[in-house]
């Protein structure tokens, strides 16, 4: 029985552009295990989409000297570029300036404030006489009040991962001007975590033996240690979505509340897009459905504890707003794989001083799966990596190219050589060739189950040695002199070979799509292996966004061992992968830091 699959990933920012770092943190495992799961059979739903509003959008607006309208429309539009040119195969990858996740956030809203999740309160916010405004928690920068970072936003610190109060910031500096602020009152709607607690934690034990630690430690760990508090969930700020209730237009909601309910929102889009639009049930209401969230350890309160709560706050009230699913509870994630971070030569990433890699810049001169092998290799499962331009290039020349490309590319030559283009007719297949056919099939349950559970590092590994032992059994095997001696033994070597790849290129396809729907070719299949990203232009009351999309009609790829046919047509090979020159580690290097092509 297939199963139902939500994979939900981090909405980027759109006020800055992409780099290595956020597509190693949960952009591309996000793709690798959606790939996964679908040549498996399951039906997968993979959403996200541009996070517009909040201040991470104003600041950048205020700065450029443009509208917020712009920034976000502007970034929205690279995002789905460079997505569909990283094989990133969202089922939709749309944004939170919708009219539909309006309509949906502000449901949520109301229905945690009819089931009695929400309280108004008066407070204290930081104000800005050099600027006569309220000050959003992100204009604000100070010391972190637990742990003493220097540099902790209004929200959020980043070097403790808590979730701050930035009224209790140490030394508060506005952003804008770097000016102190002072303290005013103003009002807001608070979410009722107090009241939400036993059902967190409730939530959280449930999952306690299979999570990563270090979401459990910045979830479950930090309530037990110091309780909820109920967080305001509305600012004073004109960009955003309106607070549903009547007075209070001049607020709008608080981008992290709305941000998360895009998972919900995108679903129900997509289903409307599809023209089914109940089928985003299916991975919300069902109670065997999974939903993965694919973030960065940055992310995890907000996913591992405020989003569970606004889903069990909402309750069925939500649900109500549609006739069939009266007295219904929304499905609560099943796993939160965050990530940790990803250095680059030692330091941390940091756009601002173009220290970063970025996605764009990359492509100009490598392609893509290049980079996913290489983020994959050195993804941060579990402890922060380094993008080490060296060991890219190491990692490139001797894995990539090395252990597979060639691989490929001395079989499929050989074969389209001596063969007449077709796949050679083996003879009685020797214990040789049956042993490492097996051993190949192995991979089929080892790499899937390193996948399934969000081991991507190992089941690349895993694949890659795999390719390593075929290498070897070719070298005792010796086609290329078997050849000369005896064709028939060369022919059953070469078709044992080519039914390796064959498999292996399926083990490795959701790490490298490209190249392998390219290998796929090469083997003389037609049907692709993965079906088609799409860009469209959705118009709605709000106006234009575009989104990107997949359509997985034509993709023929499964989970499951080579079955090549004897006289097979081959086409002619071309190498998968390009071996780098030892120079472009320097001429890399020199570009890091340099102001110029920094936010082009
Ligand atoms: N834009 C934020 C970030 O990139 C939040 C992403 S996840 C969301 O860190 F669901 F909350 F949007
Ligand atoms: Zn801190």
């Amino acid at each position: 029985m297939p199963s139902n699959i939500l994979v939900s990933v981090a909405w980027p920012y759109a006020n800055s552009l992409i780099h290595v770092g956020n597509i190693t943190g949960s952009y591309l495992p996000a793709d690798i295990f959606a790939r996964y799961q679908r040549l498996v059979g399951n039906n997968v739903l993979m959403v996200s989409g541009s996070d517009s509003h909040g201040t991470p959008v104003t600041v950048r607006a205020d700065a450029d000297g443009t509208t917020p309208l712009e920034v976000y429309s502007q970034f929205h539009t690279g995002f789905l570029e460079l997505f569909q040119r990283l094989g990133l195969t969202y089922d939709l990858f749309t944004s939170t300036h919708t009219e539909n996740h309006f309509k949906v956030s502000q449901s949520i809203f109301l229905a945690l404030e009819k089931n009695g999740y929400l309280y108004t309160d008066k407070q204290q916010q930081w104000y800005s006489p050099t600027q006569g405004r309220f000050l959003p928690d992100r204009y604000i920068e100070g010391t972190c009040y637990v742990c003493g970072y220097a540099n902790a936003r209004g929200d959020q610190c980043d070097q403790c991962g808590t979730l701050l109060e930035a009224t209790s910031l140490i030394n508060p500096r506005s952003k804008m001007d770097g000016s102190t602020p002072e303290l005013k009152e103003t009002e807001h709607f608070y979410l009722d975590l107090g009241k939400l607690q036993p059902a967190i934690i409730d939530f959280l034990r449930q999952r306690e033996d299979y999570w990563r630690s270090n979401v459990l430690r910045q979830s479950l760990g930090q309530i037990l240690a110091d309780e909820l508090h109920g967080r305001a969930i509305t600012r004073d700020l004109d960009w955003g979505i309106p607070v549903p209730i009547e007075g209070w237009d001049e607020k709008r909601l608080y981008v992290w509340i709305e941000a998360v309910i895009g998972y919900l929102s995108a679903s129900i889009e997509w289903a409307q897009l599809n023209g089914q639009p109940q089928a985003w049930h299916d991975w919300w209401y069902d109670s065997q459905a999974k939903s993965f969230y694919f973030i960065g350890k940055d992310n995890i309160p907000f996913h591992a504890v405020i989003w569970p709560a606004q889903l069990i706050g909402a309750g069925d009230w939500f649900s109500k707003l549609f006739e069939e699913l009266e007295g219904k509870q929304l499905n609560l994630p099943f796993y939160v794989p965050a990530n940790e971070f990803m250095n680059l030569e030692g330091k941390k990433i940091s756009g601002s001083r173009n220290w970063a890699v970025w996605g764009f810049d990359f492509l100009s001169r490598y392609e893509p799966d290049t980079l996913r092998y290489y983020l994959t290799a050195n993804m941060p499962e579990s402890k922060d990596t380094d993008w080490d331009w060296q060991d890219f290039l190491n990692r490139n020349n001797n894995e990539l190219v090395a252990t597979w490309g060639n691989l490929v590319n001395r079989v499929l030559s050989f074969a389209y050589k001596h063969w007449d283009g077709q796949v050679p007719s083996p003879g009685e297949l020797r214990p040789a060739d049956l042993e490492i056919l097996s051993t190949v099939e192995t991979g089929f349950q080892t790499v899937g189950d390193y996948i399934n559970s969000v081991n991507l590092r190992a089941g690349l590994n895993e694949a890659m040695r795999l390719a390593a032992e075929v290498n070897k059994y070719l070298d005792q095997s010796a086609p290329w002199f078997e050849v000369k001696t005896d064709k028939a033994a060369a022919a059953t070597t070469i078709f044992t070979a080519l039914k390796a790849i064959d498999s292996l290129k399926i083990l490795l396809s959701p790490y490298l799509p490209f190249s392998s729907e390219q290998l796929h070719k090469f083997l003389g299949y037609t049907a692709p292996l993965f079906g088609e990203q799409f860009t469209e232009t959705i118009t709605d009351n709000l106006g234009e966004h575009d989104v990107l999309r997949y359509n997985p009609a034509a993709a023929s790829g499964s989970w499951e061992p080579s079955r090549l046919p004897s006289g097979q047509k081959l086409r002619e090979p071309a190498p998968l992968f390009r071996k780098l020159d030892d120079d472009i580690v320097a001429s890399e290097r020199s570009r890091l830091g340099q102001p110029d092509i920094s936010q082009e």
